[in-house]
């Protein structure tokens, strides 16, 4: 009985040491960020995350992932454009998979995950975290909506794209 909780305990530790450790040690020399303080000053203040124009035609789409959700919870994107995701985690390790993609991207605290997606189909893609996170982790979910490019509205540099702003 003592044996199997003891083994029962090691296996998080161990899976800690040998793989979140390495991972976020990894991460923070790329990326720096200051998981505690993303809210108060950044490119993660909350009236910056969204998807944002470049002015090449590319979108920059901002988020931060937290137990147990994706801020924020549903974005909209044009079709058709390079869609640089820079996302970062407020607390744990969690995962972002786009579902009816390939798209699959860890997010570790600490540190900023940069991937570029495209999406040439509009239509609702639901997202779901693919790092067990804690108890929430099967509700951790989001939304990508994305738009015809030719439909999507105009935004001025200063706006961020949300679902509920369209
Ligand atoms: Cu976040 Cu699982």
């Amino acid at each position: 009985m003592l044996l199997t909780i003891f083994v029962l305990c090691l296996i998080p530790l161990t899976r800690y040491y040998q793989i979140d450790q390495p991972l976020i040690r990894r991460f923070r020399s790329a990326r720096k960020v200051d998981p505690l303080a993303l809210h108060a000053a950044g490119e993660f203040v909350e009236n910056n995350l969204g998807t944002e124009f470049n002015s090449d035609g590319s979108v920059t789409l901002r988020m931060i992932a937290q137990q147990y959700l994706f801020v924020p919870h549903c974005v909209a994107i044009p079709t058709a454009v390079p869609v640089h995701l820079r996302i970062t985690s407020a607390d744990v390790v969690h995962s972002l998979a786009i579902e009816g993609t390939d798209y699959v991207v860890k997010i570790v605290p600490g540190a900023i995950s940069q991937v570029t997606l495209e999406f040439p189909k509009p239509g609702i893609y639901k997202t779901v975290c693919r790092e067990f996170c804690g108890a929430g982790h099967y509700d951790m979910r989001s939304e990508f909506r994305v738009l015809p490019k030719s439909a999507f509205p105009r935004m001025g540099s200063s706006d961020r794209g949300y679902c509920a702003a369209q």
